[in-house]
């Protein structure tokens, strides 16, 4: 029993631990993210093809060549630790060469985070006019609040905010999908924000985690140190 257990949480990694990414089907959509964190683009097409452009280059080819990035069925993309060069557009073409979605990517620098505590005082960024080949409001965008790290006890919660820029009629746009080059400005940096908070337990979720084991390490009594990493861990969530 337990060992079927196992095997069938082994087999669901993938869907739970990646941020999915979708938009509606022959759309175009803008997202603002940040780099070393895996996230999967939808396309769920049989047989689709990936096309990259890159937001400083313009030329449209064949998504083959990245090494960190894998066609999973449906034609899904998953991209393992993004970069920032990774910002620009990813086209998924049905056989007939027509658009099934289109996503517009700016992978924001997780180096340049800017991390503030509410409980601490601490405030994140303000807006900021700036003269980028034209007069723009650079913001952050926020994410909704994710949720509390333990129950019934005192914990900590984050939220994501991402560097956009508002140009004149109101339109809002990635940072770096908006000034396609590479901009250096202390206010062009992606933030994340922290809260205390304390919630009740939620039995159900609390029991139900799936649960894996990938290594077992004996710790060594002449070294005390140890990296433990947390190989599906996400800024998402
Ligand atoms: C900052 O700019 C954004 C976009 O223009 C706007 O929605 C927001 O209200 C502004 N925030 C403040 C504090 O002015």
């Amino acid at each position: 029993m337990l060992a079927t257990l196992w095997l069938a949480s082994l087999s669901l990694p993938m869907l739970w631990a990646q941020k999915l990414i979708n938009c509606p089907y022959k759309n175009v959509c803008h997202y603002a993210l940040l780099s070393g964190n895996d996230v999967i683009l939808q396309c769920n097409h049989p047989k689709a093809l990936w096309y990259f452009s890159s937001s400083m280059e313009d030329k449209l080819s064949l998504l083959n060549s990245m090494s960190n990035v894998k066609i999973l069925p449906r034609s899904n993309l998953q991209l393992t630790n993004p970069q920032p060069s990774q910002t620009g557009l990813y086209r998924c073409l049905d056989d007939h060469k027509t658009r099934v979605v289109e996503y517009e990517i700016d992978f924001q620098d997780i180096a340049l985070l800017h991390v503030t505590h509410k409980d601490l005082g601490q405030t994140p960024m303000g807006n900021e006019t700036m003269d980028l080949g034209g007069e723009v409001v650079v913001f952050t965008r926020w994410d909704p609040w994710q949720d509390c790290n333990r129950c019934e006890k005192p914990g900590e919660r984050k939220r994501l905010g991402y560097c956009y820029v508002e140009e004149q009629l109101g339109k809002s746009m990635p940072c770096w999908l908006y000034m396609r080059e590479k901009v250096t400005h202390k206010r062009l940096r992606p933030e994340l924000q922290l809260q205390a908070c304390q919630v009740p337990c939620d039995t159900i979720t609390e029991t139900n985690q799936p649960y894996f084991v990938f290594d077992t390490h004996q710790l060594d009594k002449t070294n005390d140190h140890v990296w433990l990493s947390c190989p599906l861990a996400s800024i998402y969530r």
